[in-house]
């Protein structure tokens, strides 16, 4: 069966989003064509000597894997090169990367990303990916980029999605209308359509989370967590968000992340993480709340690196935790 390809997908739905200029189209496809670069690093990572870590701690006091730099410098050259993104800000870098100065660089959108998630997983094999978001700037297009374009809140994204580099490789996302997966086929080199309007299951029979810190968590988290031993619910929990969150919209459940000792707000970063991964559910018909019931799309974000609680999933079952709160 001939399947169309993320191209051809951009193209013909151009006219039906309301993020319509071509300006939009063209990153989404740069973004395409930088996942599918890291794809070809990462799928033969032990081959290039590039595993394990590189030796520094990023700003949320992560170990920085070798793949994360790499990945973190592709995003941010192809970006650049594109021409139609005004600037990045990384959950790798400190501060945001402003493109337009001392360049001819003028766009409306700057691009959020997580460049490898779930990384503390790559030197066994296991299932990783990149996360990303896209506003448009808040200052005039003459005007140095500011840290205001960036901290906005996720009900401002334009659109966001991820490539997981699983078992096969898939580029997921939205643009406000609908969620739509992409699998990329080797063969031609192409993302294509597989997995058109994305729905979450209303109920899932898996929960996630890391169980391991429940010493740490709120007691309103280990009643939940109770009630899920009392019916013999599954745990499944991979270590990578996105392909947790991947298995959740797919086959629905509930992920969480809650607050621990260590990370009282919890570990996931708002704009990297937290804002493109509930955007999407959201819009695949799940919700996204933290431990203080707040829809994420809507929390003020004041740093780059600003960090949330989430619980996120199938309608019923973040109910069911929301019911524990
Ligand atoms: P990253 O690799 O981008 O730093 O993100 C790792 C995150 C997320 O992917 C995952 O859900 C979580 O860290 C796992 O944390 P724990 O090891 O504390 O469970
Ligand atoms: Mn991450
Ligand atoms: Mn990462």
């Amino acid at each position: 069966m001939r399947r169309i390809t993320l191209d051809e997908f951009i193209i013909a739905n151009q006219n039906l989003t309301k993020n319509a200029s071509g300006e939009f189209s063209g990153l989404l496809r740069h973004l395409g064509i930088a996942s599918k670069i890291i794809n070809r690093v990462v799928n033969k990572a032990g081959l290039l000597d590039i595993l394990g870590v590189d030796g520094s701690v990023n700003s949320t006091g992560d170990d920085v894997q070798k793949l994360d730099t790499y990945a973190n410098d592709l995003m941010i050259e192809y970006l650049k090169n594109s021409g139609i993104c005004a600037g990045v800000a990384s959950e790798e870098n400190e501060t945001f990367i402003d493109f337009t100065s001392n360049s001819k660089i003028r766009s409306s959108y700057v691009v959020v990303f997580d460049p490898l998630d779930g990384s503390s997983n790559i030197d066994v094999n296991i299932s990783v990916g990149t996360i990303f978001g896209i506003y448009k700037r808040l200052s005039h297009e003459d005007r140095p980029l500011s840290q205001n374009d960036f901290c906005q809140r996720g009900n401002e994204l334009v659109a966001a999605g991820y490539v997981l580099h699983g078992t096969s490789t898939m580029l997921v996302f939205t643009t406000g209308d609908s969620v739509n997966g992409f699998t990329y086929d080797r063969g031609i080199g192409e993302f294509c359509l597989s997995h058109p309007n994305m729905k979450i299951p209303p109920k899932g029979k898996y929960y996630s989370i890391n169980q391991g810190y429940s010493n740490t968590f709120s007691p309103n988290i280990n009643a939940y967590l109770n009630a899920c031993a009392s019916k013999n619910t599954a745990l499944r929990y991979i270590g990578s968000m996105v392909a947790d969150v991947h298995r959740t919209l797919y086959m629905g459940g509930v992920f969480l992340y809650p607050g621990t000792h260590s990370h009282p707000e919890g570990k996931l970063r708002i704009l990297y993480e937290c804002n493109p991964l509930s955007m999407i559910i959201e819009q695949a018909g799940g919700i996204s709340i933290n431990e203080k019931k707040q829809r994420i799309l809507d929390l003020d974000v004041n740093q780059l690196h600003q960090k949330s609680s989430i619980i996120i999933g199938s309608k019923e079952d973040v109910e069911e935790v929301i019911s524990f709160l």
